[in-house]
């Protein structure tokens, strides 16, 4: 089963939130995340907030899209009430779980469930998470038609015992043919890979990131596998079935990664995330800038202005407060300017972007000087204003940034 929710504060059933919200939200941008908590089958890996058939206790798949569409509308109210100003959604991002487990027809009414809400701003990034094994030519033409921008396949590896591993049940050879499909249907087109898996070599993950690239998305993730107590391939590991993941091996992957995707035009913009021209995830970038986004359905984190929240996990219990006209949330919290500032250090330090110098204190603008001589600063950048790691700044991106919050 999924990893339990963060302890804090009960969220207040009518969902309000404090007045310190309104102060700046005009400058910041507004997202949606719709989480769809659905799964054909459990990958032995994922710890996901995510549900196969058997363990929905009553919850129903078809019935998710109207929830969900209601919590947008309670939402709204939300919002409004809360003194916000009407901002429209620069980005949607639907992500699960598979939500291309639901008809194609779901999706689109969630979608327009939020464009009747707020509206999405001209050129907004509206992008599905989907399983290969779960889309067709007309279901990606039918994401297309309901205002989908962009989708994401997640392709974890381009070699069968890798993917058997993983227990991943797509054939690889899907992935073209995925891609052709979403391309032609107009979609801008991401991959999702796993790198560290056991019993991955080197020359295995040179392999998958060569076929990742022959498909040229637009959009490349590399994730390390990390091994989530509670998981099958927790108890593999833990049993000698399978070895546990290398952490040499695993920075030699990121590097060969990143040499690959640089020598095909793709530039690395976060830690984990790769992209060619103006393609970077304009939802994934909103969360590491601290900005404003509604997650909606079980489980989804919400942030807005420094306030905090998340709903209840299981579908049945999310159904629930639906139907009760309650808000799904389960607790949240409320941060102080300290916590802000230490989070916005280690967010924007995960990006191309990097710290803005004058977020730091005296002693962390002194301990950029020692970061510069140890090769993990990239001198240029501290000079313009930020501080920018380097690439093995990135691998030990969490040591690194305790230096700057001295
Ligand atoms: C919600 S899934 C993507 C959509 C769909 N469920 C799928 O797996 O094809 C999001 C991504 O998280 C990554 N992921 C999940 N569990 C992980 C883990 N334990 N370690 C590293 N990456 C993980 C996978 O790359 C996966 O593609
Ligand atoms: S299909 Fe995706 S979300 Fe579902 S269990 Fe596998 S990795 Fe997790």
């Amino acid at each position: 089963m999924p990893s339990a929710l963060p302890l804090a504060d009960p969220a207040p059933r009518d969902g309000l939130l404090p007045a310190s919200v309104v102060d700046g939200a005009a400058e910041r941008d507004f997202g949606v995340y719709v989480h769809v908590p659905f799964c054909r089958v459990r990958c032995g890996y994922c710890d996901f907030n995510t549900y196969t058939s058997d363990e929905l206790r009553g919850a129903r798949r078809s019935d998710y899209a109207g929830q969900a569409a209601t919590e947008v509308a309670l939402a709204g109210s939300v919002l409004r009430a809360s003194g916000l100003p009407e901002r429209r959604a620069s980005t949607v991002f639907f992500g699960g779980g598979t939500p291309t487990l639901l008809p194609a027809a779901d999706l689109a009414a969630m979608l327009s469930a939020i464009i009747d809400e707020w509206g999405v701003v001209p050129g907004a990034e509206i992008t599905t998470e989907a399983n290969p094994d779960s889309v067709d030519r007309d279901y990606l033409r039918s994401l297309r038609d309901a205002g989908f921008t962009r989708v994401s396949f997640g392709m974890q590896s381009a070699v069968p015992h890798v993917l058997a591993a993983l227990e991943r049940t797509h054939d690889p050879a899907r992935i073209p043919r995925v891609v052709e499909w979403a391309r032609e249907a107009g979609l801008g087109v991401s991959l999702d890979l796993i790198y560290g898996t056991p019993g991955e070599s080197l020359a295995d993950w040179r392999t998958s990131v060569e076929h990742a690239i022959a498909q040229h998305p637009d959009h490349l993730s590399a994730y390390a596998l990390i091994v989530e107590d509670g998981t099958k391939l927790a108890r593999q590991i833990r049993s000698g079935e399978l070895a546990t993941p290398d952490d040499d091996l695993q920075a030699d992957m990121y590097e060969l990664a990143d040499d690959l995707l640089a020598a095909a035009g793709y530039e690395w913009y976060e830690v984990s995330n790769w992209s060619r021209g103006e393609t970077a995830s304009r939802h994934n970038l909103a969360y590491w800038r601290g900005q404003d986004w509604w997650g909606v359905g079980p489980g989804a984190h919400s942030h807005v202005g420094g306030v905090r929240w998340w709903n209840v996990k299981h579908p049945s219990a999310y159904a629930e407060r639906i139907a009760a006209g309650e808000s799904p949330g389960a607790g949240r919290e409320t941060l102080d300017a300290e916590t802000r500032r230490v989070e916005g250090v280690l967010l924007s330090a995960r990006i191309r972007d990097g710290v803005p110098i004058g977020v730091l204190t005296a002693s962390g603008r002194q301990a950029v000087a020692g970061l510069i001589a140890d090769g993990l600063v990239e001198p240029a950048a501290a000079i313009h204003g930020t501080v920018v790691l380097t690439l093995r700044g990135r691998l030990l991106a969490d040591g690194v940034v305790r230096r700057l919050l001295d």
